[in-house]
């Protein structure tokens, strides 16, 4: 990690009575807010900022990055801190700048299908709010994330596979660069062919070139019609074909989620899911006009049943699909249950559907011939999926196999055509392996980066790992 990091960075000391008076109570130095900011969820690694800023407006946020550029301190933008991948720790300390202050709904239009919001609104209060327009925005990554912070780590989740990620639902942002210019990219247009697309750029850069202040979403039409399926498989590969028939067939799918075994146990303990048996299972959802997903779901029936599948369980009522999506949602503390006082490391393979099986299959074998305990989630209609390493955080040994299996899962990911992270980033964690994947890219990535952020002040030690001439 320090390696990482590039050099001459600033203290904060000679900034903070400029901080204390533009944001007055609105800057904290205290231990508790210092160490809440420290880390995200995930590996539980803790690096504190220096202080907390809690601007409330685009400008207070321009008049922070004014100050700090000025004394070169590292800025690190914080949402809501469930990114996974130790993105928001700041690893040079320096000033955590949290947004969630800044959560207001700034427009919605039904005509035209979009809002603009402040970048700490959570995508639950956005979609309460919607419901009422008839509208709802679709990146579902479990979580409860800010969409500042899910623009920043261009998320996904599981309604990617019909919906496409924040990649596809960013219109525009407002960005505050590192020297204190407010920015706006795109526009409200479906499509523009005006140059650069810097709202590309921006999203997924993981808070390295500037702050997401604003982001302008497309949005969907409320479903009339939901349903969810649950279908469990005699092994992997069964339950692989019949995601890849389905694809094949294109029938939209709004999600279809792969739980193996081993994963399947922990749930089934943890969420109650009784009438469910520790098999390799999909979990699917169907959203639509009433015959539409009554065809939909007849067709993924036959598909299943084709591949060998069983038990397809039907959830129309609201509660019982909320029952099977909350389990879905709450592996990951279905796993640390299962063997309590462990922590779990996420992995994010994402590959060519094509390839999915081979590569779950090799990774299972690379699991058991580990001697830990991973169970697999995957969003299958994408190719990405997850182990949750399950590892003793006091055991250095077990810390380094846990280390070894994800090193090795992301780059099989990448021997086979995909990528060492599907969703979830590189943050501080994932530098070689993004290093690896990029090649000849990297030094590209650079150039925007220095041209962007030429003082290095922006999440330093992050997304980007240091060139061999800059290390
Ligand atoms: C999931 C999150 C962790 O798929 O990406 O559960
Ligand atoms: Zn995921």
């Amino acid at each position: 990690m320090p390696d990482a990091l590039p050099p001459a960075l600033g203290t904060i000391e000679p900034i903070l009575p400029a901080l204390r008076d533009l944001l007055g109570e609105r800057l904290s130095t205290g231990q508790a807010v210092r160490e809440q900011h420290g880390r995200g969820e995930g590996v539980p690694d803790l690096f504190p900022p220096d202080a907390v800023a809690f601007p409330g407006s685009n400008e207070e946020v321009a008049a922070i990055a004014r100050l700090c550029h000025a004394q070169r301190v590292p800025i690190v933008p914080f949402g809501t801190g469930t990114s996974l991948e130790g993105h928001v720790t700041a690893l040079r300390g320096g000033l955590c700048v949290d947004l969630t202050r800044m959560d207001r709904v700034l427009g919605v239009s039904p005509e035209a299908l979009d809002c603009r919001v402040q970048a700490g609104v959570t995508r639950r209060r956005l979609n309460a709010e919607l419901r009422s327009h008839g509208m709802f925005f679709p990146i579902d990554p479990g979580a409860d994330a800010s969409i500042g912070g899910m623009a920043a780590t261009r998320a996904s989740g599981t309604a990617a596979v019909r919906y496409g990620t924040m990649r596809e639902n960013v219109l525009g942002l407002t960005v505050v660069t590192p020297d204190g210019r407010i920015v706006r990219t795109g526009s409200r247009a479906r499509k523009s062919s005006t140059g650069l697309d810097l709202t590309r750029l921006y999203v997924g850069s993981e808070g390295t070139l500037g702050l997401i202040t604003e982001v302008q979403l497309r949005l969907q039409g409320l479903p009339e019609a939901v349903s969810a399926a649950v279908c469990q498989f005699p092994d992997i590969r069964a339950a692989l074909g019949a995601t890849v028939a389905v694809l094949q067939a294109g029938i939209p799918v709004a999600r279809i989620e792969f739980v193996n075994a081993l994963q399947m146990r922990m749930c089934i303990r943890y969420s109650k899911l009784d009438e469910m048996a520790e098999l390799p299972t999909l979990f699917l959802e169907f959203q639509g006009g009433p015959a539409a997903v009554a065809e939909q779901v007849e067709a993924v029936g036959a598909v299943c049943e084709e591949m060998g599948g069983s038990g397809f369980l039907w959830a129309n009522r609201p509660e019982e699909r909320s029952r099977l999506w909350k389990a879905r949602h709450d592996n990951y503390y279905a796993t640390l249950h299962y063997l309590p006082g462990k922590s779990v490391m996420g992995t994010d393979a994402c590959v060519p559907v094509s390839a999915l099986a081979e590569c779950i299959l090799e990774t299972e074998a690379d699991v058991a011939a580990t001697g830990l305990l991973a169970p697999l989630v995957g969003h299958v209609g994408d190719g990405n999926f997850h182990l949750g390493i399950i590892f003793d955080p006091t055991d250095p040994e077990q810390r380094a196999r846990a280390d070894g299996l994800a090193r090795r899962t992301g780059e099989r990911a990448i021997r086979m055509g995909g990528t060492c992270s599907g969703e979830h980033g590189i943050g501080m964690h994932k530098l070689d392996l993004a290093a690896e994947e990029h090649g000849e890219a990297l030094a590209l990535m650079w150039a925007v980066k220095n041209a962007l952020d030429p003082l290095g002040i922006m999440n330093p030690g992050k997304l980007l790992k240091p060139l061999p001439n800059q290390a």
